[in-house]
């Protein structure tokens, strides 16, 4: 084969890779702390599937579930430098990213069922919250729900003089910590993916998180009470890089917001069976006993930690409070 003819062939050979090559696919890290079997461990996997679909192939979406790319604590400055596009922290975690009037999401009590929450996530308050990103180079573009949480320990836990002492793993959250100090115990800010090993070696006593973060992280291996206390919210804000959102192809953005919304709905949609689901697994487990508050007990436990709206009205700031009494009723 002479020399023309192998150049020729070498030059039909690099023509056919170029578009191959162009077309690499835009590549969508996605990292989040939980387990893939919970509301947003799901979430996030039909958001993949969803986007790589309508996308035709021209993004692909890498789901890293877990904290196996990045832990708490990580994961919002790995996001502002780009090195991960998309995150669905718990609001509970923006306030070291200097966003603090998240924390409002954390006043106990002020949410009774998943219609006020969505009155907060769907309303102005919701939409305020994500405007406050902006000046960070973050977008917010959806609130995917989890659920109720319930407080846990190695003893039977009801009323506050049951938490007193007790050394207790939060979100990193001032309201949090004000609400376990409510309660006589101690606050101990920690990364989710470190919770377990903490409560079997007994750095701390207890923790507070919906069923489906109890059971798929195996907290019921490591902890003997449940208390069905639902005085508090773990809710997520889907977040981006703002200059990566805002540089993507027109059509491939449209695309993505299409694959983000039906996503956000099928996470609402499954996020209370999925804790319930968790809740009887527990429960058929018999490692944890779970604990039923009866009323007076609640009223209690309210009682308790309504001190905590309060304490944090200079702090978080009056306007986005009113706005979520406003939205769903809450009287103080
Ligand atoms: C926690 O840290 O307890 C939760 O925010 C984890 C999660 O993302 O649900």
């Amino acid at each position: 084969m002479n020399r023309l003819s192998t150049l020729l062939l070498s030059c039909a050979a690099l023509a056919m890779s170029v578009p191959a090559l162009a077309q690499q696919p835009i590549v969508i890290k996605f990292s989040h702390v939980v387990a893939v079997n919970t509301p947003k461990g799901k979430a996030a996997e039909r958001f993949k599937q969803l986007g790589e679909e309508r996308t035709k192939g021209r993004v692909r979406v890498e789901v890293y579930p877990n904290s196996t790319l990045f832990k708490d604590g990580e994961e919002m400055e790995a996001l502002q430098l780009g090195s991960v596009q998309v995150l669905a922290p718990s609001v509970a975690k923006f306030g070291p990213l200097g966003v603090r009037e998240f924390e409002v999401f954390d006043l106990p009590y002020v949410f009774d069922n998943f219609d006020e929450l969505h009155k907060v996530t769907d309303g102005p308050a919701g939409k305020g919250l994500f405007q406050k990103l902006e000046a960070k180079g973050i977008i917010g573009l959806a609130y995917w729900d989890n659920g109720f949480k319930d407080f846990s320990a190695n003893k039977s836990i009801k009323v506050p003089a049951d938490y007193k002492g007790l050394k207790m793993r939060i979100q990193s959250s001032k309201v949090l910590g004000e609400e376990i100090k409510a309660l006589g115990a101690i606050p101990q800010v920690m990364a989710f993916s470190e919770v377990y090993q903490a409560l079997q070696t007994g750095v701390v006593n207890g923790t507070e998180n919906p069923p489906s973060n109890f059971y798929t992280q195996k907290l019921h291996e490591v902890q003997k009470y449940l208390a069905l206390s639902d005085h508090g919210v773990v809710e997520y804000a889907v977040i981006v890089n703002k200059k990566f959102w805002d540089g993507l192809p027109a059509d491939i953005r449209t695309n993505l917001e299409g694959a983000m919304r039906d996503a956000t709905k099928y996470a609402n949609d499954i996020a209370k069976k999925e804790n319930d689901d968790a809740l009887e697994a527990v429960k058929k487990s018999g490692k944890t006993q779970i604990i039923t508050l009866t009323p007076a007990e609640r009223s209690e436990m309210k009682k308790a930690l309504l001190v905590v709206h309060k304490e944090n009205e200079s702090r978080l700031g009056k306007d986005v409070i009113q706005q979520v009494y406003q939205a769903t009723g809450f009287k103080p």
